[in-house]
């Protein structure tokens, strides 16, 4: 009987955790985007790009960046904690950058300076060095992991891209 007992208290304890898991919510910022790609780094960090399923379409479409199109980075630590998290907005007159607490809407963030210098480095014919990835992404759809055998975000070689 005690038995019953155990195994019946048991599941009282799972299930509520197991229902909570379901239901944990996907933080703030990244409510409607999805991630096209993955960047692993030598260092144990790694980085997810994100892209709204809308810009997705029209660069499908048009084969370049739409003015208002939003890509977005999670920076993650070698420990699996979310560090930052950057955009990179397509304007008339090229890309803005800026960077937003992890949580936050895109309406928290703030302009960075410091970063076009060196996206500038990117050989994919953009300033955007994971172009070649959205594109592997609109063939299959999946999430297009690669590794970098570079720590940091040291631009990698072009072929890691590729
Ligand atoms: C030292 C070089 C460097 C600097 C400085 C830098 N980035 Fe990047 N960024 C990269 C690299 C390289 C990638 C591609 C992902 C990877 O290889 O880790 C990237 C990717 C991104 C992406 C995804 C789109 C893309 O280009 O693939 C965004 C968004 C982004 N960075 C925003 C920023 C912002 C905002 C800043 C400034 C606060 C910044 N970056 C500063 C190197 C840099």
């Amino acid at each position: 009987m005690w038995r019953l007992y155990a195994t019946a208290g048991l599941l009282v304890l799972l299930v509520p955790l197991f229902v909570m898991a379901q239901d944990a919510p996907v933080p703030l910022h990244r409510a409607g985007f999805d991630t096209y790609a993955r960047v692993t780094r030598s260092d144990g960090t790694w980085r997810d790009i994100l892209i709204r399923p809308e810009d997705r379409r029209r660069f499908a479409s048009s084969g370049t960046f739409a003015t208002g199109t939003i890509l977005m980075m999670e920076s993650f630590r070698s420990s699996g904690a979310l560090g930052a998290v950057f955009l990179a907005e397509k304007k008339v007159e090229g890309w803005r950058y800026a960077s937003l607490p992890a949580g936050g809407t895109l309406d928290d963030a703030r302009p960075a300076h410091s970063c076009s210098a060196c996206h500038r480095l990117s050989t994919s014919g953009s300033p955007v060095f994971t172009l070649p990835l959205l594109r592997r992404n609109l063939t299959d759809a999946d999430v297009q992991f690669v590794h970098c055998p570079r720590s940091g975000r040291a631009p990698c070689r072009p072929e890691v891209y590729d």
